[in-house]
């Protein structure tokens, strides 16, 4: 994929649907009773590997242009896939799914793609084991593929050692089955689509500060469901807008779910000029439209409580820091190695190639920014966020970049590049 630099961004731009939230409402729309409706769903590879995994199980998902229907079956109605249930490259699929399949009266395996099989799954299989289950990793590295034995669980009140919205919402829905009150306890506040989205399905769930609750749920029932555009999307397109001189663009339907917003806080900190217009509900979510500015950016520190709410933006962030005059520090990130890539290394060496001053530690990065970019071929490692950053790199660096595997978008953003030569002067 080659990309060019731009002079100016200008125009607007229409926000796909939340890659989170597609997936949880094919999920708890097919454990729940009666027909769940989706509009604005996001069509990219990983909430498709979720509808696939659900078909197998026996439900029907009818994929419309226009909306998807899940005609769903109840808590008890899943059935035994007869073939093992592919995940591709989804994390979200694999952890939350496995939360459902520990309490089912049978047998699954589960697998994806070579990515899925590098990242870690003892943050679920420990917790879910309290709980009573029975689930393996079948190479014994705690890794996929995984072997569930459906059993009757019990509730834990468990303390995460990660702020993960995967780990607690793989164990509140294995919670839903549970008996008793299940609890959740996060060193810091993950999304928290999982428990907004239950509650809406009818499930006794409840959360304070960094803990969430779910106690043994009878039944959920189908949604209609209006899936908000994916923040996580938006930050190419925000940091674009940002770095790019001469630019102005609306960025519109923007969930602005407060445990989503960290980029926006951060940008506003480094001097970024962001507007948030039209703020609305939609669904139970908070949306916008964002106004986005050139701006003359400044480095900053990014740690501590924050990091959760920016997680996936890190290394679109550490593009406009690279931009940015002065130091940007951001720790408390180790996260990032155990992505779709290992996004600290990833960064550090693409941002290298390109004549950026970036170090990798431990938990995060140091950059000095204000050097100029130049022409590189870019390695995505086929990480969707890897691409889409430097997609956004090439805008401000002399020359333009070529991106290997830059496909990789499919998996969240299948328009991207459409939409962003939109808006490219
Ligand atoms: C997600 C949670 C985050 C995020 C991922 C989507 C979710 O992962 O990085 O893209 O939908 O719950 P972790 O739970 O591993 O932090």
């Amino acid at each position: 994929m080659i990309l060019t630099n731009a002079s100016k961004i200008r125009g607007e731009v229409s926000i796909p649907g939340d890659k989170s939230i597609s997936h949880r409402s094919i999920m708890f729309g097919s454990i729940a009773k009666g027909t769940t409706r989706i509009k604005g769903f996001l069509q990219g590879a990983d909430c498709l590997s979720t509808i696939s995994c659900f078909s197998k199980m026996g439900i029907e998902i009818k994929n419309t242009p226009d909306e998807i229907l899940v005609y769903g079956k109840g808590l008890r109605g899943l059935s035994k896939p007869d073939s093992l249930l592919d995940v591709g490259n989804s994390g979200t699929t694999t952890r939350l799914i496995s939360g459902i399949l520990a309490a089912q009266d049978f047998t699954s395996h589960i697998n994806g793609d070579a990515s899925i099989e590098k990242r870690p799954m003892k943050r679920i299989m420990e917790p879910l084991s309290l709980m009573g289950a029975d689930i393996v990793s079948d190479r014994g590295n705690g890794c996929t593929p995984l072997t569930i034995n459906g059993k009757k669980l019990h509730a834990i009140d468990y303390v995460s050692p990660v702020a993960s919205a995967q780990v607690k919402s793989s164990i509140l829905l294995a919670g839903l089955y549970a008996d008793g009150t299940t609890t959740v306890t996060e060193p810091a506040l993950s999304r928290n689509h999982s428990e907004l989205m239950l509650k809406a399905f009818g499930a006794n769930v409840s959360s304070s500060g960094t803990t969430a609750r779910i106690s043994t749920t009878e039944e959920l029932y189908a949604q209609d469901i209006l899936v908000p555009g994916d923040i996580s999307s938006a930050a190419y397109f925000i940091t674009a807008a940002l770095i790019t001189p001469d630019s102005e663009l609306l960025i519109k339907n923007v969930g602005i779910n407060p445990t989503r917003t960290g980029i926006i806080k951060v940008y506003l900190d480094m001097g970024g000029k962001i507007e948030l217009l039209n703020k609305r509900t939609i669904a139970g979510e908070e949306v916008a439209d964002l106004l986005v500015s050139s701006s003359s950016l400044h480095g900053t520190d990014i740690c501590g409580d924050i990091i959760p709410t920016l997680i996936d933006e890190i290394p679109v962030i550490a593009i406009a820091a690279s931009v940015a005059e002065g130091k940007t520090v951001i720790r408390d990130a180790k996260e990032l190695k155990v992505k779709e890539s290992d996004r600290i290394a990833v960064m550090t060496d693409n941002l290298t190639r390109m004549g950026a001053d970036i170090t990798a530690t431990d938990d995060g990065m140091i950059i000095n920014g204000g050097k100029p970019l130049r022409y590189a071929v870019i390695d995505s490692y086929l990480d969707h966020r890897i691409a889409m950053s430097f997609a956004i790199a090439a805008l401000v660096s002399e020359g333009g970049v070529e991106i290997k595997d830059g496909e990789c978008v499919n998996i969240s953003y299948p328009k991207f590049y459409e939409d962003l030569e939109k808006v490219k002067g």
